[in-house]
């Protein structure tokens, strides 16, 4: 016999991610606040950031703006004061109140493609972890990926090329910031692929120095080396996404890379503690879960009827399972609303335009190095710097102290002066930045 929890999530797994009625009463609410958002200054307003400072550093780790946080709050409320009834509904009851299909649904909604590819993870980290730990892969297979990527991401490829047998190798982009150029990286990425490479691994914008790839035309190269190929040989295409997440158009799956991942804790300023990976269908099917997740019924009744699952894998697999951080997970869908009613064209103009005004001023500055490429195709939310004759950390530090300027540094092993302008920053902003590093001189 199976439990009363067991069939109602079939009831509510069965139903597919598509059947989803959005639109509660407190959903239109909470759109309704957010509805409002023409000019920046409304915008900034949503946010309860310390108004002493100028805050550069938001992609960091996202501060709420008010409609999630008023989300997070009224789940909140709901698990105080009856958890057992509160998860039961929206995790194990029925299709209409089923919430992890809305939020997978506001994800598609919003990357394009099908809520039923997205695997909901914890952050970007746990989701390159589930893409590398979860790719069949063999010794004599290689993961080619780039100089250039984060800690974490070169972190998990090495953790997994330790227990597939498998081997992974690293190659620069570029040579040096002042020569960097879209047919260049692609053509370096091209030539850099052997027989024996099975994945390719990078960064869409880099934390280091805020480059940004060209994804599209990295995928149609790899399409070309693929079409010589059987199916099973074909090399993959995996991306950190989580820097062009909320500032990039968000056509990511159109994009044309196998597998995604990203938190949305970051330029989406979702709840934090919430990601995702998007991968295709085909993918998903040949991979291996990482962890047991509870919230796919076949897998529960293969366990109950003590057979392994006997369906190829997809998306809600490779979902961490266990209870979450509910409240957070479950306000994610706001996030998203909240971007969506800014809009994502004017967001991505406005990170563009400030971040570009930056960039022109500083390259200006005799005593400053500029990383971070001028053009707008190798660039998006970030700028990367040095200031003649000062540590990073002693500009953030100036910036910090004598300016209330937030700035950061990148925690590569060459670090930068960092400074990022997103949605609550202003061109005035800008120059009162441009003003203090003027002064450094
Ligand atoms: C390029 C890149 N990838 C991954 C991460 C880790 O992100 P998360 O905290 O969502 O795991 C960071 C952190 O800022 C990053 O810069």
């Amino acid at each position: 016999m199976l439990s009363r929890r067991g069939f109602l999530l079939t009831s509510a797994l069965a139903a597919g991610a598509g059947a989803v009625p959005t639109g509660s009463a407190a959903e239109k609410k909470r759109r309704a606040s957010t509805d409002d958002l023409r000019d920046w200054g409304a915008v900034r307003r949503q946010f309860e950031l310390d108004s002493r400072y100028i805050h550069l550093g938001l992609f960091f780790l996202a501060s709420h703006p008010r409609s999630v946080r008023e989300a997070i709050e009224s789940y909140r409320r709901q698990l105080e004061a009856n958890p057992l009834h509160t998860v039961e509904r929206l995790v194990f009851g029925g299709p209409q109140d089923y919430i992890p299909a809305k939020v997978c649904n506001a994800i598609a909604s919003y990357i394009g493609g099908s809520a039923d590819d997205i695997a909901l993870t914890q952050n970007t980290t746990t989701g390159l972890a589930v893409i590398y730990q979860g790719l069949p892969l063999k010794p004599g297979d290689e993961i080619l990926t780039t100089s250039h990527d984060h800690f974490v991401h070169h972190e998990a490829i090495r953790l997994a090329v330790e227990r597939s047998g498998a081997t992974w190798r690293k190659v620069p982009l570029f040579d040096s910031y002042d020569a960097i150029s879209a047919d260049g990286m692609v053509e370096r990425l091209r030539k850099a692929i052997r027989p024996e490479t099975r994945v390719v691994g990078v960064t869409w914008v880099h934390s280091s120095s805020g480059l940004k790839l060209p994804l599209r035309r990295i995928a149609d190269a790899l399409a070309v080396v693929n079409r010589e190929r059987a199916p099973e040989r074909r090399v993959l295409f995996v991306v950190d996404g989580v820097h062009g997440l909320g500032v990039e158009s968000p056509d990511i799956v159109a994009m044309g890379m196998d597998a995604f991942s990203a938190g949305t804790h970051k330029w989406i300023f979702g709840p934090r503690g919430t990601g995702f990976v998007w991968a295709r269908p085909e993918l998903w099917s040949v991979m291996r879960p990482l962890m047991p997740s509870t919230s796919s019924a076949e897998l529960f009744f293969a366990w109950a009827g003590e057979k392994p699952p006997e369906m190829p894998a997809r998306a809600t697999w490779f979902s961490p399972g266990g209870f979450q951080a509910f409240e957070h997970y479950w306000a994610v869908p706001t996030a998203f609303e909240f971007h969506q009613a800014i809009g994502s064209q004017r967001i991505t103009e406005r990170i563009h335009e400030l971040n570009t005004q930056m960039r022109e001023g500083l390259a200006k500055m005799p005593h400053v190095t500029l990383y971070t490429p001028r053009s707008t195709e190798l660039s998006s939310g970030m700028v990367c710097f040095d200031v003649k004759g000062m540590s990073p950390q002693q500009v953030v530090q100036r910036l910090a102290e004598r300016n209330r300027i937030l700035a950061s540094t990148t925690p590569y092993a060459v670090p930068y002066a960092r400074v990022a302008f997103g949605i609550q920053n202003t061109p005035d902003e800008v120059e009162k930045t441009l003003a203090a590093i003027r002064s450094m001189a």
